[in-house]
């Protein structure tokens, strides 16, 4: 068995990225280079991605990025095994781009094409830098995602929970936008809560202790709105006291919801050795979120990996990866990726 070397390319929201990264017998993976184009300058003024200007902004951006990996990896087109590209879910506009172009790489190069489900690519991004066997839980929180899947192996999964209305990261930023912080609202409430009172006003926790796994926010979100339209017009203290209380009532909310799988993982793998809880998309940058899944996992026996934010939120390394780890557990690169990874939600 020799080196696989694999171009990846991501380009289902608003970041243009590609990478290059191999699998070397004895050695494990390597990250050649992992480059990432973000879009949010572009979608700022909106407060929100506009997915016409990212398709085309995936047009004008892919070929430079895609050169760009390739010479950072000190490697040619012609010395990859295989070239990857994100077939979904996603924006469909940026989607067909990257797919597009990576089948046209492929087919100039008589190379296999990989396609990859997003969420496929997120869920085995861990193991790029850790030994982590399976199986392991992995919690998804981004804009677009909130999940929580069984990773079995490549192309076998099970999604125990997901949110019934908003995504995590989507009750961030729509809580910025109410308190008048800028896009992309998640690092902004992080930022200004460190100053206020968490104690404040009384959030609700959606579902806690509830026996489904799922997670809910919009009824947070609701009641955020609330708090600030009764004590309208806010002042900075009360921005802060908000942006605390909402991001303790997360956190307490996750601790519960979060919680659950992880009895639940103890009651189906009672001989688990190292039972285990990745985190992965931006929300995971959140520091409070992370200490308190940290503690969560402590407290219950798991292993708490959280990879580095140029993992963890969107890039073409774990694309690319995702792609050698389906080529080494032999699925054929033509089987639609869409129907052996978790679904979207
Ligand atoms: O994974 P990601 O970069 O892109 C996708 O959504 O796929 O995640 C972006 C989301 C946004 O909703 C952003 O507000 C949120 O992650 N986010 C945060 C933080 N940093 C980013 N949310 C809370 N605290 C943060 N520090
Ligand atoms: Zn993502």
């Amino acid at each position: 068995h020799a080196e696989i070397r694999v171009l990846g390319i991501e380009t289902s929201c608003d970041e243009t990225a590609a990478a290059v990264v191999s699998w070397v017998p004895g050695c494990g993976p390597l990250i050649r280079s992992n480059i990432v184009l973000s879009q949010i300058g572009e979608h700022a003024a909106f407060g929100g991605v506009v997915p016409e200007i990212a398709a085309r902004a995936h047009v004008e951006a892919l070929d430079g990025v895609i050169g760009a990996a390739l010479a950072e990896a000190e490697t040619t087109l012609g010395e990859v095994d295989a070239i990857a590209a994100t077939a979904g879910p996603g924006l469909i506009g940026g989607l067909l781009v990257g797919l597009m172009t990576a089948k046209a790489l492929a087919a100039a190069g008589g190379k296999p094409l990989v396609a990859v489900n997003h969420l496929e690519g997120h869920a085995l991004s861990a193991r790029l830098l850790e030994r982590l066997g399976f199986p392991y839980l992995m919690l998804l929180v981004s804009g677009g995602h909130t999940q929580i899947v069984l990773v079995k192996g490549p192309g076998d999964y099970e999604r125990w929970a997901s949110t019934i209305d908003d995504a995590l990261g989507e009750a961030f930023d729509k809580t910025a936008k109410l308190l008048g912080l800028p896009y992309p609202g998640g690092p902004n409430v992080e930022r200004v809560a460190a100053g206020g009172d968490a104690s404040r006003f009384d959030l609700p926790r959606p579902l806690k202790g509830e026996a489904r796994l799922d997670f809910s926010f919009s009824g947070l979100k609701t009641a955020v709105r609330q708090a600030a339209t009764a004590i309208a017009p806010l002042g900075e203290g009360d921005v802060a006291d908000i942006a605390a209380s909402f991001q303790r009532a997360i956190v307490e909310t996750l601790d519960d919801r979060v919680g659950r799988s992880l009895q639940r993982f103890r009651e189906r793998f009672p001989d688990a050795a190292q039972p285990a809880l990745v985190v992965a998309g931006g929300v995971a940058a959140n520091a409070a979120i992370r200490e308190a899944l940290e503690n969560l996992c402590r407290r219950n026996g798991f292993t708490f990996l959280a990879p580095p934010p140029e993992l963890c939120t969107d890039n073409a390394a774990m694309i690319a990866w995702a792609a050698i780890e389906r080529l080494r557990a032999g699925i054929d690169p033509a089987e639609d990726p869409m129907l052996t990874a978790p679904r979207s939600r």
